[in-house]
């Protein structure tokens, strides 16, 4: 099972974290679908150091999503480890990740995500001040390397192990690749054999088949699930059942995904507001829907919503439809 810490989760599990999604409205869905921990979008130290309104809002954790695992990300040592004290001491957080994998270049530019990749030594430097300051566990998410010459993935793990870190999740892919070519999942089974910390493989799981498979393959501890889980909660759901059963259960209705985008958008408006929330869940809607017969009908209406019941009535409409039109081509079959 995957430990981190004294933390246990009840699976392996893990939801990745993802800017702009991984908010408490998301991660609780997705908690409510059986994932064994889930992690919060990446938050920058500064505007927690800056205590600025709109970065602290995005530390609220509902009680019901524990454990969870949030992440920062900084370039300076001096501001990264306020901002973890601050988390420690004000956030109900469990675990707080370090982010050494984002790979955008206004993040890079800053000296942080994977710029750190380039250097063992910063490494060290970096998460044992952070270990030292708080007392959560410290993890570390962190990309294979920086490009094909520059795969230093067993040092930087090594140094985050030799530094206090308590797990590293590693995605199988260099900055410089972004999000093109295949994830290498040998390198995870490398980092997984040179650390005695648990490693979290990542990268390109999009069936619970696929999770079973890095796991088999790697040794890893526990499997990241990222952008196979966007509008689709259900992608952990079978994946935990999957690799408890080694049953593939069937994939949602029309009518499951549509109910469960509406309960999703009903917890953003708690979070943040009617105004934001409707337009926040055009992008999530997209997701949901894929995969509907007939869904490109419905996206220009969904883009145009701007009130929670603009979108449930569409949304709800859209489904009796699919499933009057299944009815049919059922009776005439
Ligand atoms: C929209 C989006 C936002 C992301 N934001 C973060 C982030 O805040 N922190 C982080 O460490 N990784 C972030 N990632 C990377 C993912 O956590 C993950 O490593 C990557 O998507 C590969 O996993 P996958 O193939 O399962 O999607 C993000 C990815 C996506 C698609």
């Amino acid at each position: 099972m995957l430990k981190i810490g004294d933390i246990e989760m009840k699976n392996q599990v893990v939801l990745a974290p993802m800017a702009g999604v991984c908010n408490s409205a998301f991660r609780l869905t997705v908690k409510e679908f059986g994932a064994g921990l889930v992690c919060a979008e990446m938050v920058s130290d500064k505007g927690i150091v800056l205590q600025n309104d709109r970065t602290l809002d995005m530390l609220y954790i509902d009680e019901r999503e524990k454990p969870l695992s949030l992440q920062i990300f900084g370039g300076e040592k001096e501001t990264l480890v306020q901002a973890a004290k601050y988390v420690d001491k004000n956030t109900n957080a469990d675990i707080i990740d370090i982010n050494m994998g984002c790979p955008v270049p206004k993040i890079t530019k800053c000296d942080a995500g994977a710029k750190w990749l380039l250097d063992p030594n910063k490494i060290y430097e970096m998460v044992s001040a952070v270990v030292d300051a708080v007392e959560k566990p410290v993890t570390v998410k962190m990309r294979m390397g920086w490009d094909d010459e520059h795969i230093f993935a067993i040092e930087n793990a090594q140094a985050v192990e030799r530094a206090g870190g308590k797990a590293i999740a590693l995605h199988g892919r260099t900055r410089v690749q972004m999000y093109e070519g295949q994830a290498n999942w040998d390198i995870i089974r490398d980092v997984k054999q040179a650390v005695t910390i648990p490693v979290i493989g990542n990268g390109d799981v999009q069936t619970p088949q696929d999770a079973k498979r890095m796991l088999d393959e790697t040794g890893a501890d526990g499997v990241m699930i990222g952008r196979a889980a966007l509008g689709n909660p259900w992608m952990i759901y079978r994946t935990v059942n999957y690799l408890e059963t080694g049953e593939l259960m069937g994939e949602p209705t029309a009518r499951e995904k549509i109910d469960v985008s509406i309960l999703h958008l009903d917890r953003l408006i708690a979070l943040k507001n009617e105004h934001i929330a409707v337009r926040e869940m055009r992008k999530h809607a997209a997701w949901y829907m894929k995969g509907i017969r007939g869904n490109a009908r419905i996206r220009n209406g969904i883009n145009e919503c701007t009130k929670r019941d603009q979108y449930v009535s569409l949304v709800t409409n859209f489904a009796d439809e699919v499933e009057a039109e299944e009815q049919n081509a059922h009776q005439v079959g």
